[in-house]
């Protein structure tokens, strides 16, 4: 790698992990979830680096994949197990973090398990190293603690504005070995549930990712489209434009960019059968003999 993304990566990194540890005290019973994104938004910013993606805030059972809506009025409760994921980039170099918080205080166990997963996979992580390891090793700790862990989400590798490039990490065991190799930067996240282990789309989605440039008719529609390009197929939110286009129009402008698949959507990700799930995250960079943890 060289040595200018070396250090972009890890300047990434550095604000990824400074802001997550800030952002813990502003996940509490009451506190509103658009607030929380907001507020780590633009702190990402104020340290001089890019969203890679807008903050997730999941609570209980949604699983990934929602960020808050314009004005979105949701607040945490006494019971919540809510997780928070991240992403900072520097020059399109990525770090990726994430962590639940119990607030409820009920799921203690599956949190500690969740966390044991994610720092197995940091112990093992080298080259050479098959994601056919990894992903039984993940099942094996999750599954005895008694939960499971989601079948069908997985870590992944990070590249220049590319946050789902090239290797998928598994969570459970894969009938393929793909090596891991020298370099390759990975965002690890093993989700544990006490639920049946796997995720469904939900028919509404909040982030939406940029496909490729169309003709659009609403000028509002164009000035969206204009907007999104610029972040080179990193995800956005709508809410982040509301300054710049009329709140009332952005409804109408994105789904006229769905329809000429100028966008895509990444619909909101549920656990199958509702159960509670958290999410432990860690961006690495696979070294000579191991890894280095950047966020
Ligand atoms: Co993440």
């Amino acid at each position: 790698m060289e040595s200018e993304e070396l250090e972009s990566y890890r300047k990434a990194g550095s604000i990824a992990k400074k802001v997550r540890e800030w952002s813990k005290s502003m996940v509490k019973p009451g506190a509103k979830i658009f607030d929380i994104a907001e507020k780590i938004e633009s702190k990402i910013i104020e340290n001089g680096a890019g969203l890679a993606f807008p903050v997730n805030v999941c609570i209980n059972d949604v699983t990934a994949h929602y960020t808050p809506k314009y004005n979105d009025a949701l607040t945490l409760s006494g019971n919540d197990v809510v997780s928070v994921d991240l992403g900072v980039h520097v020059d399109g170099f990525i770090a990726d973090t994430a962590y639940s918080i119990d607030l409820g205080g009920k799921h203690g166990k599956l949190l500690e398990t969740n966390k044991k997963a994610l720092e197995l996979v940091e112990g093992m992580i080298k080259p050479g190293v098959s994601v056919k390891d990894i992903g039984s090793s993940v099942y094996k700790l999750i599954t005895d603690a008694g939960y499971k862990p989601i079948e069908n989400l997985t870590g992944h590798e990070v590249k220049q504005y590319d946050l789902h490039a090239g290797m998928s990490i598994p969570n459970i065991p894969v009938p393929y070995d793909w090596k891991l190799e020298e370099g390759m930067v990975l965002a690890i996240e093993p989700f544990a549930t006490d639920g049946y282990g796997r995720v469904v789309e939900s028919r509404h989605a909040n982030i939406y990712g940029f496909l490729e440039s169309r003709p659009v008719r609403m000028p509002e529609a164009r000035l969206l489209a204009k907007e999104v390009e610029a972040r080179k197929k990193l995800p956005f939110a709508e809410r982040w434009y509301a300054k710049k286009i009329s709140p009332l129009k952005i409804p109408l402008a994105v789904q006229e960019l769905i329809a000429r698949n100028v966008i895509k959507t990444y619909p909101t990700l549920h656990e199958k059968e509702k159960g509670v799930v958290s999410q432990f995250e860690n961006t690495m960079i696979v070294t000579k003999d191991g890894c280095e943890v950047i966020t």
